[in-house]
């Protein structure tokens, strides 16, 4: 069971409403184009898995993600920029790939933008392959940006 994690550091749990004014000030910092919270509630209140990560108290990283019919799909993913590229976004990813697992989900999908380095390598890194593309699916400072679809298999013992 993946309920709650407790590592020597991060203490990961689920998010509560009451969680969304630290989360939304993350999202704002953090994306050019942020979810609303009127997203956040709409994910809480439809019983989405919505998982918060905590250092010495503070709230610093957050990930969102849909289970259904052996699919999982992780549709947000995020550490405060001031903690970024220290491995939480990682341990993050993996707790949800757990809590996938514990939902039985076969299969976990997500998007990212092309332009979104950091993120595409940390999926590599985690054993997700490109599988595809959707156009115009973001929108951007000019335009729109193609998405790249992510997928990799949830399988016990490959997390
Ligand atoms: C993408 C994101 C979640 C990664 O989280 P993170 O905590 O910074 O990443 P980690 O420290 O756990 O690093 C894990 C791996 O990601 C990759 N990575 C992380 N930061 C990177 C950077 N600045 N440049 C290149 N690769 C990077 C590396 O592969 C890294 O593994 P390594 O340390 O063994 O090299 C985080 O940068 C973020 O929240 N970005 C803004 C929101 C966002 O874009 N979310 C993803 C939407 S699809």
């Amino acid at each position: 069971m993946s309920a709650v994690i407790k590592e020597a550091e991060f203490y990961v749990r689920p998010m509560q409403e009451e969680d969304l004014q630290n989360v939304l000030a993350i999202e704002t910092r953090a994306y050019d184009f942020p979810w609303t919270k009127t997203i956040f509630q709409d994910c809480l209140r439809v019983g989405y898995c919505c998982w918060v990560l905590e250092r010495d108290n503070q709230l610093i990283a957050y990930g969102v993600m849909s289970v259904a019919v052996g699919e999982s799909h992780i549709l947000n993913l995020c550490v405060h920029p001031d903690f970024q590229s220290i491995g939480i976004g990682r341990t993050l990813l993996m707790h949800l790939l757990e809590v996938a697992h514990d939902h039985n989900a076969n299969m976990t999908f997500l998007e990212v933008r092309p332009s979104n380095f950091a993120a595409i390598k940390l999926y590599l890194d985690t054993g997700f392959d490109e599988i595809g593309t959707r156009r115009n699916y973001y929108p951007a400072k000019i335009g729109r940006e193609d998405a790249l679809i992510f997928a990799r298999t949830v399988i016990t013992g490959e997390l």
